[in-house]
């Protein structure tokens, strides 16, 4: 079959189209016959090295397509069907991919509306979209979001599961000036730099500072971020596309009754499957209804390289998916 594999870390260059075996399934797995595969920024990094997967590595987190083996004890799925899937370990880069049966969500009745490269959209980005507003942060109806890298494909979604959930008024920030219009699509308030944050979230809060904020960057922000809190405001950290971290004194907490919470999909997964499965159903369904949309922009397999030199270079909007078979 085909794939995308690297041999070595590095650049977008190591990424290379190959012909390898088609991998089986193992007990409570299903392997999946492709048409689509999600494209993340999780990605770039294993590429890099920055988290290591080991070499050589096919990576992909996410893919949509039709079920084309069940191994041993999987119940609840059948051959042929159509389904989106989380793969987490990589593996979603080619024309066949293996999955958890409890990361697997059947593509059937309300669900089938979904178009494939939405389907290969969603399994990574919204359910942590979903965890990170709903089960972490909590939101409450009326409160005030913050989301940086807000056009991207993490943020797109917070923004408009933000605004499902009942949030009050939804900002969104943005890397760069020409990120500002693309992001107001994802119905935030208001789109800001991260330069302008400490300036106008006071003004746009009445001097209160926003009740959640979403951090998937680290750097700067993340140094001030509980400035930019209100009083038992949440901090989430779910990323470090930045590279810079921040590091806090517990006592702060105390001091300022704020709170610094994380997420990671993989950690929960592997303890929590289950409850990533219902993430990935609530969220199936938020698109199936059109309560959440993703802009999606598709690129054949071989020309992955494309999508993570655009994601690196912060260009990005929405997500890209990958056109298999
Ligand atoms: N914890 C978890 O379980 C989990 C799961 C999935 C994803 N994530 C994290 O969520 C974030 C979003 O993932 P995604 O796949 O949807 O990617 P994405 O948001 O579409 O792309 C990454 C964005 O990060 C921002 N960024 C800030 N500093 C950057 C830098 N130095 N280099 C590159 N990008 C930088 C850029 O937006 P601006 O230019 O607008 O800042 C860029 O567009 C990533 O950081 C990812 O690691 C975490």
């Amino acid at each position: 079959m085909r794939a995308i594999r690297f041999d070595t870390y590095g650049g977008p260059e190591v990424l290379t189209l190959v012909d390898t075996a088609v991998p089986e399934p193992g007990p409570g797995e299903v392997s999946i016959d492709v048409t689509y595969a999600g494209v993340n920024f999780a990605e770039v990094m294993f590429r890099r090295g920055q988290f290591e997967p080991g070499t050589p590595h096919v990576p992909g987190l996410e893919v949509t397509g039709t079920v084309r083996a069940l191994g041993e004890g999987v119940t609840t799925l059948r051959p042929g069907q159509r389904v989106a899937a989380l793969t987490l370990a990589g593996g979603g880069y080619a024309e066949v991919a293996v999955a958890r049966e409890r990361l697997t969500v059947a593509l059937d009745g309300e669900l089938d509306a979904i178009p494939a490269p939405v389907a290969a959209a969603f399994p990574c980005n919204l359910p942590v979209s979903w965890a990170i507003l709903h089960e972490v942060a909590r939101v409450r109806e009326g409160e005030s979001v913050l989301v940086l890298a807000g056009a991207g494909g993490v943020g797109s979604g917070a923004a408009q599961i933000a605004r499902h959930l009942g949030a009050g008024r939804v900002f969104g920030a943005v890397g760069s000036a020409a990120k500002l219009g693309p992001a107001t699509r994802f119905g935030y308030d208001e789109v800001l730099t991260y330069e302008e944050l400490e300036r106008r979230i006071p003004e746009l809060t009445d001097g209160q500072g926003v009740d959640v904020l979403l951090d998937s960057v680290g750097g700067p922000v993340r140094a001030r971020a509980l400035d930019l809190l209100a009083p038992l405001g949440r901090h989430v950290v779910y990323g470090n596309a930045s590279q810079q971290d921040h590091t806090y004194e517990a006592n702060l907490m105390w001091y300022t009754a704020k709170t610094v919470a994380g997420y990671n999909i993989g950690g929960l997964a592997n303890r929590r499957p289950d409850l990533v499965h219902g993430h990935l159903v609530e969220c199936a369904r938020l698109l199936a209804s059109g309560a959440v949309r993703i802009e999606t922009t598709e690129l054949a397999l071989e020309d992955v390289a494309k999508a993570h030199e655009i994601l690196e270079r912060r260009d990005s909007t929405g997500k890209f998916v990958l056109r298999v078979s």
